[in-house]
């Protein structure tokens, strides 16, 4: 019987698109799916590209070669589970798991520590959507030494390739560290769309620019500094007409952004570490306020704007735009960075930052040329976990575009126009580039009212002033 280099259960669409990737790639694939049906059509269509499958878990695992290799492409939380438990008594010393799902790193970590001695387990972050499964993924694995070699000649087969040719996988950490990181992509990938949606929101509003129109300037962004993925497909979706009547689609689309979890978890998370990542929460708390549709049109009705003329020619405000857009997204990287750098130093992981950048620059969703940038900027600095803003690099562009991110900020105000991600990103720069914050007056009401003490900046020691008593 012919046996097969590499097993994978789940064949949702992105299951069906990494197994052939992977037998694209020369490794023919045995599958399994839960509903046999699922199974059948997949084989039927694309069977001749090296693709079979099994109807029981038995056959599936006698058909991999040893050690065994298996993807998991099932839905996040308790399918996995059930999916490990189904598989773990008839797996030998050796054999190798990988959850390919957007689990949370908590249950990773978990599944990690409780694996049978012998067994491997890898929580690998994929990222790129279902064409990005099919062409090329960025893949962020979190394992052992041993597993991460087991995998590698595959996984570094089906990647994409970054600004180099070197293919976007790298060995991120130990346990949870793959699926950390891939949470906190997501993350950004919530920042840097709100933030275009704040861009697009004031052409749209401030200059009343039409779909048509708004889609040149991103395209035009796109050619420059700012060159990505999201800023490429926002294009389309701005220039789309609508099928079924008149006009632009992106004007009869329903203004409510959804959301499956991972934003909320990278939310919650640094809530936790005690991270500051304003951006990237109040990207989700942006998707959160645009839910409430029904209450918006009412309150619309009862608080009336009028938005005044432009403040300056629409050339001039494009370009100010792009800068402050940049600026914007070195804010929100700076601060996803500085959340993995908190966790890591929580979870004992060593991470490489030049590496987390590489394998970002292509494949996933947030690919771009600023991803680039920054592998070279933390490659300088040997990858290790220093903040983005003290890189020279980074501090050159920050100084060239800041004043752009103050400009679009307040304009914003000013004009009524909402910008959450453009306020955040820039109110974190602001506070972190202050040697002395307000805090100091926190500290002192905090005092006052319940004697939960300050420290001084002039002496050592933990203070509380009776400031009542205080003659004033
Ligand atoms: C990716 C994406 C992918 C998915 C998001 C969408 O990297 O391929 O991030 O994982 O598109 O999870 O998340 P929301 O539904 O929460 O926007």
């Amino acid at each position: 019987m012919k046996k097969y280099p590499v097993g994978l259960i789940g064949l949702a669409v992105m299951g069906q698109n990494l197994a052939r990737n992977l037998a694209s790639k020369g490794f023919p694939v045995m599958t399994y799916n839960r509903t046999t049906q699922t199974a059948e059509e997949f084989i039927k269509a694309y069977g001749h590209e090296g693709l079979d499958f099994c109807t029981t878990l038995k056959d599936f695992l006698a058909s991999l070669e040893r050690p065994r290799k298996i993807i998991l492409m099932v839905k996040a939380g308790a399918p996995v589970d059930e999916t490990l438990n189904a598989l773990l008594p008839f797996l030998e010393k050796g054999d190798v798991l990988i959850d390919g799902g957007n689990s949370n790193y908590h249950d990773t970590i978990r599944r990690s520590q409780s694996m049978p001695k012998g067994i491997e387990f890898v929580g690998m972050g994929v990222s790129g959507g279902e064409e990005g499964a099919l062409r090329g993924p960025s893949l962020m694995p979190g394992c052992n030494k041993e597993a991460w070699k087991v995998i590698r000649p595959l996984m570094q087969k089906i990647a994409a390739k970054d600004f180099s040719g070197k293919p976007c996988v790298t060995h991120v950490g130990p346990d949870g560290a793959g699926h950390y990181i891939k949470m906190v992509h997501n993350g950004i990938e919530y920042a840097v769309m709100q933030m275009m949606a704040e861009a697009y929101d004031m052409l749209k509003r401030m200059y009343r620019l039409p779909p048509q129109r708004i889609s040149t300037i991103f395209a035009d962004y796109n050619q420059g500094k700012l060159k990505s993925f999201l800023f490429e497909i926002a294009v389309p979706v701005l220039s789309r007409k609508d099928d079924l009547k008149s006009g632009y689609l992106i004007d009869s689309i329903l203004d409510k952004a959804g959301q499956k979890g991972t934003g909320r978890w990278v939310a919650l998370d640094a809530l936790e570490h005690g991270a500051a990542l304003p951006t990237l929460t109040e990207a989700v708390y942006a998707r959160s306020l645009s839910s409430f549709k029904k209450e918006r049109l009412l309150l619309a009705s009862l608080y009336k704007r009028t938005i005044p003329k432009p403040p300056i020619p629409l050339n001039e405000f494009i370009i100010v735009l792009e800068n402050a857009l940049y600026a914007g997204m070195i804010s929100c990287y700076a601060q996803g960075f500085e959340l993995i750098r908190i966790t890591a130093e929580d979870q004992k992981w060593k991470l490489n930052f030049a590496e987390i950048a590489r394998i970002w620059e292509g494949g996933c969703i947030i690919r771009a040329d600023l991803l680039n940038f920054l592998h070279e900027a933390f490659l300088i600095e040997k990858g290790k976990p220093v903040h983005l803003f003290t890189i020279p690099s980074i501090r050159h562009a920050l100084n060239k575009d800041i004043p752009s991110l103050r400009a679009i900020t307040s304009v914003a105000v000013q004009y009524g126009v909402p910008a959450l991600a453009f306020g955040t990103a820039l109110g974190y720069f602001e506070s972190m580039t202050s040697a002395i914050l307000p805090a100091q007056f926190i500290q002192g009401l905090r005092d006052f009212f319940g004697a939960h003490t300050y420290e001084r900046i002039d002496r050592k020691g933990s203070f509380h002033t009776p400031w009542s008593n205080l003659n004033l």
